[in-house]
């Protein structure tokens, strides 16, 4: 199941760069976990902390981590916990996120879909097999999970980590005028730095000129019109301060057997910082 950025699939390439051995024993946190699709595949860490600011999402993550049990929600319901998700938090974030189109937050009520030209599909019920495997995930099950910013991590809090950030891209449509990216641009710089010295790689289209491509992977993306897609380049970018790490070289190193994880693509920077 894809949704909220489509990490489920095409995200071999991250995978292999935050478990390339180097990184073992170190802390992980993933700030912007979304449905934990990159978290569930981290391991050899010495602990692991993930965030988002998305409260109902993280209302449901602690929820999967504690239990299988699952809640239904009506169409009815659904109109309700639209408008008044106080009213029953729990409830709210299965309305929002499993019984929501796409998965996307409150983005139309999906039940059990009753389509004519192809085989009927329930998503409520596809997603809740999602979360029960979600549960039983070793990483997630063992993951510290906090609602909030990701500036809640500092370089006075956060030290000699690894960190991954999915962040929403730049420009998208559910994003517009609502994420500043030149601020988490910063945050990267700051926290990658001394005296935080994190590894911390980011997924993007396109970043500023003192951010490197690691490795990068071409992503069809579903767009408005029945089977439509288009092409993008999704790059793995750290900054220039850690390109001559021994981590980022055996990294780089590790990734070179696979050529279409190669960043010799057209590469375009977003500002000029
Ligand atoms: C591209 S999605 C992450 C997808 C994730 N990798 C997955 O496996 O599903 C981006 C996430 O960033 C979260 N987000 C948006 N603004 C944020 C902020 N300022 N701090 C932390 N999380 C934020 C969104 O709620 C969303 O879950």
């Amino acid at each position: 199941m894809a949704y909220l950025g489509g990490k489920a699939t095409s995200s071999q390439h991250i995978i292999k760069i935050l478990n390339n051995k180097i990184f073992n024993g170190m802390p992980y946190i993933e700030p912007f976990v979304g449905y934990a699709h990159i978290l569930r595949r981290i391991t050899g860490k010495s602990s692991y902390k993930a965030s988002d600011s998305n409260t109902l999402l993280m209302v449901l993550l602690k929820h999967i981590q504690k239990s299988k049990e699952h809640l239904s929600v009506s169409a009815d319901e659904y109109k309700l916990l639209r408008s008044h998700p106080e009213i029953d938090p729990l409830k709210a974030a299965y309305a929002a996120f499993t019984y929501s189109y796409n998965g996307k937050y409150f983005a139309g009520y999906t039940g059990n879909s009753r389509s004519l030209i192809s085989r009927p599909r329930n998503y409520p019920a596809e997603r809740k097999r999602y979360y029960n495997k979600l549960h039983d995930n070793e990483t997630f099950s063992s993951c510290t999970l906090k609602t909030g910013s990701y500036k809640m991590y500092t370089p006075e809090n956060t030290r000699n980590s690894l960190i991954y950030c999915d962040p929403p891209y730049a420009g998208t449509a559910e994003y517009k005028n609502s994420f500043n990216s030149d601020g988490l641009w910063n945050w990267v710089r700051s926290m990658s730095s001394s005296p935080a010295n994190n590894f911390v790689f980011v997924s993007e289209y396109s970043a500023p000129e003192d951010f490197v491509c690691v490795a990068q992977q071409t992503k069809h993306q579903s767009i408005a019109g029945r089977g439509a897609t288009r092409k993008r380049e999704e790059i793995v970018f750290v900054h220039k301060s850690l390109v001559h790490t021994p981590e980022i070289a055996a990294v780089r190193q590790d990734l070179t057997s696979n050529k279409s994880y190669s960043c010799n693509k057209t590469r375009k920077n977003s500002n000029k910082n």
